[in-house]
């Protein structure tokens, strides 16, 4: 092969579905590995709620919008097809942010070795962002323990239903938040949570009180929406709120207002919010609270493949409607 496609950002979001005009697709010539360069060619590459904010002019977040006319930012796995790197070798898999594109050409910086032999989409779907998400959320920030009652939103998705089981296994009570009756029978019926509610079914109070008849202690919140004001309502003394996404503005751009600070102040509420790229540099130390989980077979997941680089423009926008059932990831 010679040549290889890439999808460049045209043009930044501010609301609304994400359409074709936002990218352009183009050819580039391959690159040679010159001394000290790798070439990686990408297998799989995952789909993730960030985009929204790396797709936005916005540059006082966490990260900078990606530049325009550059490639799409996506972290991905693949292998090493051409190396002259001392610390690459030809067929080592590789994960790290390597962009919307079939090959990655790079000096090694933020490669990491997969040190695993689960598949790549297990690896992206547990072992990579989600699992580190859910450990580092759950234990590092909400300081989980055995007896207490967890809410989590966004809890079929592929951060929400790795906190649930993990919590589960360590002995918490665990109430899920979902859009959809399949995604309430999925995780109940096969990831144990012990209740689940459908956000867009009715008396959502009523059904919070029957299923966490004791009052919340940790709340992992990943959406957002308004179901958000009535577990806060919920919480309990010295409860919990770990802040780690609201996905519910990311396509509209625009965030519902937050309940009142009075609730916290009378609970003596923790709420701390938190991104992943502070602790990256954690990971080793996550992966070894997480591995025991997954080796012990007390993770399940599911992982929604799409096919083509090309299914990730319109692939964006099923986390919008919900339509992702676990785990985005586009097979290149
Ligand atoms: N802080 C960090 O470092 C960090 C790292 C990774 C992810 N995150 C955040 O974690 C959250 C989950 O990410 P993920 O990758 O695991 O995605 P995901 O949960 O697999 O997919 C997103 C899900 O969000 C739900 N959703 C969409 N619109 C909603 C709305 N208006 N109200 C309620 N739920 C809605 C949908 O599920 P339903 O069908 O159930 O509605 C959708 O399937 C996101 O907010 C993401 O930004 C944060």
């Amino acid at each position: 092969m010679t040549t290889y496609t890439a999808i460049n950002l045209i043009k930044y979001h501010e609301r609304g579905p994400i359409s074709p005009d936002y990218f352009q697709t183009v050819k580039l010539d391959k690159p040679n590995a010159n001394a000290g360069e790798l070439i990686v060619k990408q297998t799989y590459m995952s789909l993730d709620p960030a985009m929204f904010g790396w797709m936005n002019a916005d540059t006082d977040s966490y990260m900078p919008p990606v530049e325009l006319g550059t490639v799409m930012r996506s972290f991905g796995i693949g292998e090493v097809v051409e190396s002259n790197h001392s610390g690459f070798n030809v067929g080592d898999r590789i994960t790290g942010m390597m962009g919307w594109q079939e090959y990655f050409l790079s000096n090694g910086e933020g490669l990491e070795k997969v040190d695993s032999s689960l598949p790549d989409v297990d690896i992206l779907s547990v072992l990579s962002l989600p699992g580190l998400t859910a450990t580092q959320g759950l234990f590092n920030v909400g300081k989980a323990k055995s007896g207490e009652t967890l809410v989590v939103t966004g809890a079929a998705g592929s951060v929400g239903s790795i906190v649930g089981q993990l919590a589960k296994a360590d002995g918490l009570r665990v109430i899920g938040i979902v859009g959809s009756e399949e995604k309430a029978n999925w995780i109940v019926k096969e990831l144990g949570f012990d209740g689940a509610i459908n956000y867009k079914s009715d008396e959502l109070d009523a059904q919070l009180a029957a299923l966490a008849p004791n009052g919340i202690d940790l709340f992992f919140e990943n959406t957002g929406g308004p179901i958000q004001h009535l577990i806060y309502n919920r919480m309990n003394e010295h409860g919990r709120i770990v802040l780690c996404g609201l996905i519910a503005g990311y396509e509209k751009g625009e965030y519902s207002a937050a309940p009142s600070w009075m609730n916290a102040i009378r609970k003596r509420l923790t709420i701390q919010g938190f991104v992943m790229t502070d602790h990256f540099h954690n990971s080793q130390a996550l992966l070894e609270k997480l591995a025991p989980y997954v080796l012990e077979g007390k993770i399940k997941h599911r992982s929604h493949v799409l096919t083509g680089l090309e299914s990730a423009i319109s692939g964006l926008n099923l986390f919008s409607t919900g339509g992702n059932k676990g785990k985005l990831i586009v097979k290149l």
